[in-house]
């Protein structure tokens, strides 16, 4: 990483949070371009076709504009012309949310086949002059398919928000008629972040593993919220689990918010170390103060 401009060294940054490269997206390139890219390899990969898909939730606080959500932008760009689509924001914890609500859609029996997608662009809303914040997050998008079967994918989820914690990550700036106003960068207190994460990325695991009826031994893999190397392994130890069980992609990508846990699902499928049949227990946490939970068990 780049030591530009500000106080900062590649060390102190690989160090303290793990992260060894991330990536941009180009001028012009957004949410809903990310998301639709990473829709269309889910979709190639589970042989499901645009007719068949009556649900897109986008996890993202990153949208194109105001309105339409960026759901109905990929919806469009991906020819999707059947069913619902809406944006869920729920900052770092977006695609465990998104994927608890389509499976509630899933389950109640209204919704065949739902298109889950985390897709941000955060490098378009932090302040480069701001160490503390401007090494750590970046760009990118994951999307996964939900179908209905006869045995459960989704085995449990849970999902939770504090908003007395609202002002420890936010991204102050508002709109009004349509305008952004205001402060419009990402600001964080990061010390009182990672010590809350740390805490319910515990407590959720717990909650949906007694949910399910599994212990902790059973879970193949965890793919936390990717936003510190040092928080995933204090997760890890909370749990026992070895930490080979974890699935790291902070390095590479940086903190993407919505899109880390689809992105670190999706290489940890193609490089072979998730396979069907396994345990995945995914877990968000992050600005509201927000975070969740969903323990999966993989199909394909
Ligand atoms: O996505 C939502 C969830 N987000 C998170 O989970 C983020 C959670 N928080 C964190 O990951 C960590 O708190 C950070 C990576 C943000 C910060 O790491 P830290 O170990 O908590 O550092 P700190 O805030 O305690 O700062 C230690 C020192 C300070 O200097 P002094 O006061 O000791 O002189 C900071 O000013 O490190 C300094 N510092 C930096 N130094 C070089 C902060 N950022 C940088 C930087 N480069 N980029």
């Amino acid at each position: 990483m780049a030591e530009r401009g500000i106080e900062t060294s590649d060390e102190w940054i690989q160090e303290r949070t793990g992260i060894a490269q991330r990536y941009i997206a180009a001028e012009g390139v957004f949410s809903s371009d990310l998301g639709a890219e990473a829709a269309r390899k889910a979709m190639q990969d589970a042989q499901v076709s645009a007719e068949e898909i009556d649900l897109v939730i986008v996890a993202t606080s990153t949208p194109d504009m105001v309105f339409p959500s960026t759901a109905c932008l990929v919806q469009q760009k991906l020819g999707i012309a059947q069913g619902f689509a809406f944006d869920v924001q729920a900052v770092c914890s977006g695609f465990v949310y998104a994927m608890a609500t389509a499976d509630l859609y899933i389950k109640a029996g209204k919704v065949r086949t739902a298109l889950v997608i985390g897709a941000e662009v955060f490098s378009r809303i932090l302040d480069w002059n701001d160490r503390g914040t401007c090494v750590l997050f970046g760009d990118g998008a994951g999307a996964v398919l939900l179908r209905a079967g006869s045995s459960p994918g989704v085995l449990a989820h849970r999902l939770h928000a504090q908003g007395q914690y609202a002002d420890i990550l936010r991204t102050a700036g508002g709109i009004q008629h349509g305008k952004a106003t205001g402060h419009p960068f990402l600001t964080m207190d990061g010390q009182a972040v990672f010590k809350l994460a740390v805490e319910v990325l515990e407590s959720s695991a717990r909650e949906v593993l007694a949910d399910a009826n599994m212990p902790a031994d059973q879970v193949d893999w965890l793919i936390p919220h990717q936003a510190n190397i040092r928080i995933l392994q204090f997760a890890a130890r909370r749990l026992k689990l070895p930490f080979e069980r974890v699935v790291v992609t902070v390095n590479q990508h940086g903190n993407t918010s919505a899109a880390s846990v689809p992105l670190a699902l999706d290489v940890a499928r193609r490089d072979g170390r998730i396979k069907a049949g396994q345990n995945v227990l995914m877990q968000g946490v992050g600005g509201g103060f927000t975070w969740g939970a969903v323990l999966a068990r993989m199909t394909i």
